[in-house]
């Protein structure tokens, strides 16, 4: 089902793999995320020519849409792109179509068969089908039993599920969600979605790693004295509250996208480049990392959220004055935690993570700050030369840095660190793609390599328990830390990096 082709329609490097024919069903096909990230996603591959010839979106959600009132809603989500490439969208939108399905019902899903056979004999996709969970997580495993009790998922090799985040609540939830859809589909049939992994930058770690011989040999405890990954956000919670209030930033940022970036940065290397492998790995890394202190974890996190700030101008609200939200809710909306990783690559190397919302900066970056050199022979422009750091920007300006010690131009031998640049953009002369285009490409490719494999995320669940059940059961020992709005979060966070005389990096 998977080949390799060069597509002559975009620039040289790039190395496309054809997806086979099918039909995806989008079930919450009236939702946010079909509208914003979805279908652009699939328009965009559609462009790029990289959906097949027969292919066909099937939309579906309670609501009684025909075909032309989907075709309707999705040209909206799609204005401006239509407006740039009308003719595109003429060939597109004759490949959407709806039907009115309530997850709930057996009966709607049985029917739903009788449409998508229908589908496979207008637009020969040949019953290959990949179906899209969009909608609320209590409708995942219900929505499984109900495609594998009629008896679509048969076919490990022609159906696919593509489930989205978040997969489970804790621990429990994760293993009780995990063991109904296994008992729906194989394995290889479940797609975990974590769209950070989608991100070219993200999958670039492991290239950087393993394909430059410079790197693996110093990427290890000998050299590297501490990993700091943030993901920062500049918006507050915005119309997510109903949401947002049940979770938190450790369950909606930390548990999934940061805990992955980390199982990449900290892989051993795999065998061969294939998805069980990698994932094996992956796991591994999870499977050995643990609190910094999980007896005092209280000694090892610091909960935050978000008040007023903001200009006069501009002002911002805090968490607790957003719609939606409690007047004394005690939900996150940052994290900073320590962790360590028990094994002979990573032993006592201090991995930082933190998230927030309302942050100073949109950003997220993993930084590998290297050891000190032992002796110093010259004086340095900042007092102390600055350690070796490499720094792999995830978003925005996908790229990576290399900041290291260069002699001080004059008379003197004083040195001070300079950044060496890689940028994507400016690289390859395109933006990297969204990564919803990459994933939703690679699900209906079947390919699982970017997506979660039950056992990581059970393992990642299993990480942050002491810290879900110390919050549930004596909140007091996290207590929220205020912060104001567009900072860099509280001073208790920056407490936790200085009782390991380092700082937060702050670009
Ligand atoms: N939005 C995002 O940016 C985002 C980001 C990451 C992950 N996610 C995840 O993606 C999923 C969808 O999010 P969303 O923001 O798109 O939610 P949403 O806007 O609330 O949409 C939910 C969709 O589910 C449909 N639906 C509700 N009950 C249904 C049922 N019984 N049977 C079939 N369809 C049903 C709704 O349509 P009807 O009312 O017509 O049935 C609607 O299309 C969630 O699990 C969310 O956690 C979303």
């Amino acid at each position: 089902m998977v080949a390799t082709v060069t597509n002559p329609l975009r620039v040289g490097l790039r190395q496309e793999r054809v997806i086979a024919p099918q039909c995806l069903v989008i079930f919450g096909a009236s939702g946010d995320l079909t509208h914003r990230k979805l279908v652009p996603a699939l328009f965009e591959l559609f462009e790029q020519r990289r959906l097949p010839s027969e292919f066909a979106l099937l939309g579906c959600a309670r609501r009684p849409w025909s075909d032309e009132e989907f075709r309707k809603k999705m040209a909206d989500a799609l204005a401006i792109r239509i407006q740039d490439d009308p003719e595109a969208w003429k060939r597109f939108v004759n490949k959407l179509f709806y039907e009115p399905v309530d997850l709930q019902k057996p009966e709607d899903v049985a029917r739903l068969s009788g449409r998508l056979k229908e589908i496979d004999r207008w637009c020969a996709t040949r019953s290959n089908r990949t179906f899209y969970l969009s909608v609320s997580p209590k409708f995942y495993a219900s929505g499984c039993r109900s495609l594998s009790d009629a008896g679509l998922l048969r076919d490990p090799k022609r159906s696919r599920v593509v489930i989205e985040k978040p997969f489970g609540h804790d621990y429990r939830s994760a293993q009780a969600l995990n063991q109904v859809v296994q008992t729906c589909g194989q394995e290889n049939q479940i797609f975990r979605i974590d769209h950070y992994l989608g991100k070219e930058t993200v999958q670039n770690i492991m290239v950087l790693r393993f394909a430059n011989s410079i790197f693996e040999p110093i990427w290890n405890r000998n050299y590297i004295s501490s990993v700091q990954i943030t993901a920062s956000e500049t918006v507050g919670v915005e119309e997510r509250a109903g949401y947002y209030e049940s979770s938190g930033a450790l369950r909606d940022m930390v548990q999934n996208h940061l805990t992955q970036m980390l199982a990449i940065v900290a892989m051993e290397m795999p065998g061969r480049f294939d998805p069980e492998a990698i994932r094996n790995e992956k796991a591994k890394v999870l499977q050995t990392a643990r609190l910094a202190d999980e007896v005092e974890p209280w000694n090892c996190c610091v909960r935050g959220q978000y008040g007023p700030g903001g200009s006069r101008a501009n002002p911002l609200m805090g968490y607790r004055q957003e719609p939606g939200v409690e007047a004394n809710s005690t939900t996150e909306t940052y994290v900073a935690m320590k962790l360590f990783i028990d094994n002979w690559r990573w032993q006592s190397v201090p991995f930082y993570v933190r998230t927030g919302k309302r942050l100073a900066k949109r950003l997220s970056e993993i930084v590998l700050t290297f050891r000190e050199v032992p002796v110093h022979l010259f004086d340095a422009a900042t007092g102390r030369p600055t350690a070796n750091q490499l720094i792999l920007r995830i978003q925005p300006d996908e790229g990576a840095g290399f900041r290291f010690e260069v002699k001080s131009p004059g008379s003197g031998m004083c040195s001070r660190p300079i950044d060496m640049e890689f940028s994507y953009d400016q690289s390859f002369g395109e933006p990297s793609d969204e990564g919803y285009v990459r994933l939703l490409a690679d699900a209906m490719l079947g390919d699982p390599t970017l997506f979660t494999r039950a056992d990581e995320v059970e393992a990642a669940w299993r990480l942050y328990t002491p810290l879900l059940e110390l919050i549930e059961d004596s909140p007091w020992r996290l207590p929220i830390h205020p912060y104001e709005s567009r900072t860099w979060g509280p001073a208790a966070a920056d407490a936790l990096l200085a009782r390991d005389g380092l700082l937060w990096r702050r670009p």
